[in-house]
């Protein structure tokens, strides 16, 4: 049996990796660790709760005791750090939590993977360590060469947990790889981020609050091909490297508000647009040729059928969002957990 602890399961995208690789692998045993912050819905994973495969520990990443008794217990093969602050107008507002669970609390987990032992950490980061690229340059990519320059308090402390990944790996010989993502999108999207957001306004028949002209472009990727991304890099990949992780599928923010609206049958007269964010990045786009050439990576969800099957969730799973929106959602881990 292979132990993988997933941190910050609860979220979007580890808890779309946590059913990933419940369903592909039989033999393996996930324990999902996190704080449960306010982007963390228990009730995503409630269909888990009584799977002897599967274990929740409410924890946070930088308790170093609880995680190191954790480790104790567990023995993990390997751990898979989800675990993060993740939205940048937050990171504007307050940027210390950033700091203290981006940085830290990725120290506090390799200090725990060498402590103990482990054949893989993984660190799960994001296209936007590299900064941003013009808009009038589409012919220059993120490679995974280019240098780390940052423009946010979000994206600088994801690369700082990045350069100490590479750190553990040469200074201590951590068996440790880094992906670094575009712009994911699917089910379990906490609706604070642009696509779940515009879904759930646009259903409300809310204003749908464009920053600045809406001209930004990101590079969207079906959240289930970053999964399967990761799997293989914990399966497959050298040590000590980085895999960028895209599906050249640049769009404008602006674009993807009036496709969600034309959707869901919503005027496009909801659009209204917003104050700028503060150092906003123009473009973010990712050449994924290394993981396609050593891993044999490729995207297999097109935007097109990535987008409906989307807003087809959010319809279908109006219960999930709305709990959040009422703040209902907080309930949950007292509700299963309460008398345990
Ligand atoms: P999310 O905000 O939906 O989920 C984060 C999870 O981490 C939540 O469940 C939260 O409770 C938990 N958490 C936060 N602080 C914690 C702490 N101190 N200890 C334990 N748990 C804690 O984020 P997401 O969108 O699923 O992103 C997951 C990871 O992927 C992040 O590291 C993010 O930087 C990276 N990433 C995200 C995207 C994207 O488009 N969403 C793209 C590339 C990379
Ligand atoms: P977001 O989903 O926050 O992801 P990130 O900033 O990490 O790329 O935002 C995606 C883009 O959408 C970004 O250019 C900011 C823009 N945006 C809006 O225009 N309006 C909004 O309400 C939000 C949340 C984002």
């Amino acid at each position: 049996m292979v132990v993988i602890i997933v941190t910050g399961g609860a979220g979007f995208i580890g808890s779309n990796f946590i059913f990933h690789m419940l369903e592909k692998y039989p033999d393996c045993r996930i324990v999902c660790l996190d704080k449960l912050t306010y982007a963390g819905n228990l009730s995503t994973l409630a269909s888990l709760m009584d799977n002897p495969k599967f274990r929740f520990v409410k924890l946070d990443i930088c308790d170093r005791e609880g995680v190191y008794k954790l480790f104790e217990e567990e023995h993990p093969d390997i751990v898979v750090n989800f675990a993060a602050e993740s939205h940048v107008d937050r990171s504007i507002e307050a940027p210390t939590i950033f700091l203290q669970t981006n940085i830290i609390g990725t120290s506090v987990l390799m200090d725990a993977c060498r402590k103990y032992g482990i054949k893989r950490y993984h660190q799960v980061s994001t296209d936007e360590v590299y900064g941003d690229l013009p808009l009038d340059r589409s012919d220059l990519f993120f490679t995974e060469t280019r240098p780390l320059h940052t423009s946010s308090p979000y994206s600088s402390s994801k690369a700082s947990a990045d350069l100490l990944v590479l750190a553990y790996y040469r200074t201590y010989g951590l068996p440790v790889s880094i992906s670094r993502c575009s712009n994911n999108y699917g089910p379990y999207h906490f609706p604070e981020k642009l696509i779940p957001l515009m879904i759930v306004n646009a259903l409300a028949d809310k204003p749908l609050p464009v920053y600045g002209k809406g001209e930004n472009v990101r590079d969207w990727l079906y959240v289930e091909d970053h999964c399967k991304a990761i799997d293989l890099i914990i399966h497959k990949s050298r040590v000590g490297e980085v895999y960028n992780v895209g599906g050249h599928n640049e769009m404008k923010n602006i674009d993807i508000v009036k496709l969600i609206c034309k959707e869901l049958g919503k005027p496009e007269s909801l659009i209204t647009y917003v104050a700028d964010r503060k150092g906003h990045d123009m473009r973010y786009a990712i050449d994924p040729t290394k993981i396609h050439n050593e891993l044999g990576w490729l995207p297999e969800t097109k935007f097109s059928d990535g987008i409906k099957k989307t807003i087809k969730w959010y319809l279908d799973n109006k219960e999930w969002w709305q709990t959040i929106i009422s703040g209902e959602y907080k309930n949950y881990y007292e509700k299963m957990y309460g008398n345990r």
